[in-house]
């Protein structure tokens, strides 16, 4: 009886939240995290403020549909209330991860919305709270706020609880410094089980790999692993990267470190540092050439620049970030000289191959 009224509260999905955030929260703190930790003064500020943007905006997109239904649509109030559990519980979850995915996607392909989603990247650790970092815009458009808002309108609240119960472990357990995977991974026997949990469910490695710096340390991928609680729309859409290693740096590749309120409230305040994505008069600006670049590279992975963006050409610095672009990893075995493309138009990847030279003459004008 207590857990059907408990279900039955359209509160209980703020309980959930708060008490998975506690509950990693408490591990991360006793295991010692936080000793040590490179979170500065504004770290902590945006993570406690943007975790209360979001509760603010859920309320608010929350009253806003009932409000909204209630007046526009009054038949359909509760209309859902009768469907079953084994119907409702995965189409809250399948709707919201789907809507998930490609919210998230777009915020690391289009521009605006990856100015608002860039404070969760500018972590240089994980833990439990880097879960709450983004703008407060970010959060007042998330696609997962505004589908409990209609659930709960259409009476499908209990779905809606068992579903956030579902999701919160594994949103906060995949950023929790509490690896849990990794410990199973180690036992070999355990290994074709993780493998089916791993394209099933989002693992800490998994979601690790999105927050790493750089590709360049193979195992890393900032523009892939999207997922938030299924791996399996990863996996339909092509951006999936399974290594079952975990990152050792995390962040964005060239960081003004931006105060608190520019990250949360862009673009009403803007970030006062030079060369910040946020501030006054930032632009991206071409800086392709038709030129090849002679290098002579360690042995190693490098990244090359493929947007034509990058302030350190041929080489990606991070500047594709909010475009549709991604570097292109290369290995080279030993040290080696070599000629890399400039252009961005070379057939052979990171190699020239002499199309600028066919583009000069097709564009003598062309610098
Ligand atoms: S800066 Fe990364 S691909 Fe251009």
């Amino acid at each position: 009886m207590i857990i059907s009224d408990w279900l039955n509260d359209p509160d209980s999905g703020k309980h959930v939240v708060l008490v998975t955030l506690l509950f990693f929260g408490a591990i991360e703190t006793f295991g010692g995290h936080y000793k040590g930790t490179k979170r500065t003064r504004d770290d902590w500020i945006m993570e406690f403020l943007s975790f209360f943007l979001l509760s603010i905006n859920s309320y608010i997109v929350l009253f806003g549909i009932i409000y909204l239904g209630k007046t526009v649509f009054p038949d359909a109030y509760n209309s859902w209330a009768g469907l079953s559990w084994w119907i409702a519980v995965p189409l809250y979850v399948l709707v919201d991860d789907l809507a998930q995915y490609w919210y998230h996607r777009s915020a690391h392909e289009y521009d605006f919305l990856w100015k608002h989603h860039r404070p969760h990247h500018a972590a240089e650790e994980m833990g439990v709270m880097v879960s709450w970092r983004n703008s407060w815009l970010y959060y007042l458009f998330l696609p997962n706020i505004w589908w409990v808002a209609i659930c709960t309108f259409l009476g499908m609240i209990p779905a809606t609880v068992m579903g956030l119960i579902f999701k919160q472990l594994i949103v906060t357990s995949s950023h929790s410094t509490w690896k849990w995977d990794e410990y199973l991974y180690r036992i070999k026997f355990l290994s074709p089980v993780m493998w089916i949990v791993e394209r099933i469910i989002i693992t800490p490695a998994f979601h690790y790999a999105h927050h790493g710096k750089s590709k360049a340390d193979n195992i890393s991928d900032p523009n892939g692993n999207f997922g938030n609680a299924f791996s399996i729309w990863d996996q339909l859409f092509g951006t999936a990267t399974f290594t079952r290693q975990f990152p050792t740096e995390f962040g964005l590749q060239t960081d003004p470190k931006d105060s608190w309120s520019a990250h949360l409230f862009y673009p009403f305040v803007r970030s006062k540092k030079e060369g910040s994505e946020i501030g006054r008069d930032f632009q991206r600006e071409k800086t392709a050439s038709l030129e090849a670049v002679q290098v002579e590279l360690e042995a190693g992975t490098h990244l090359w620049c493929q947007c034509g963006y990058s302030k350190n050409q041929p080489f990606c610095d991070g500047s594709h970030h909010g475009t549709k672009f991604t570097p292109i990893a290369f290995t080279l075995e030993k040290k080696q000289k070599m000629k890399l493309c400039n252009c961005k138009q070379s057939k052979v990847g990171p190699f020239c191959d002499n199309t600028h030279l066919d583009l000069i003459k097709a564009n003598p004008d062309v610098e």
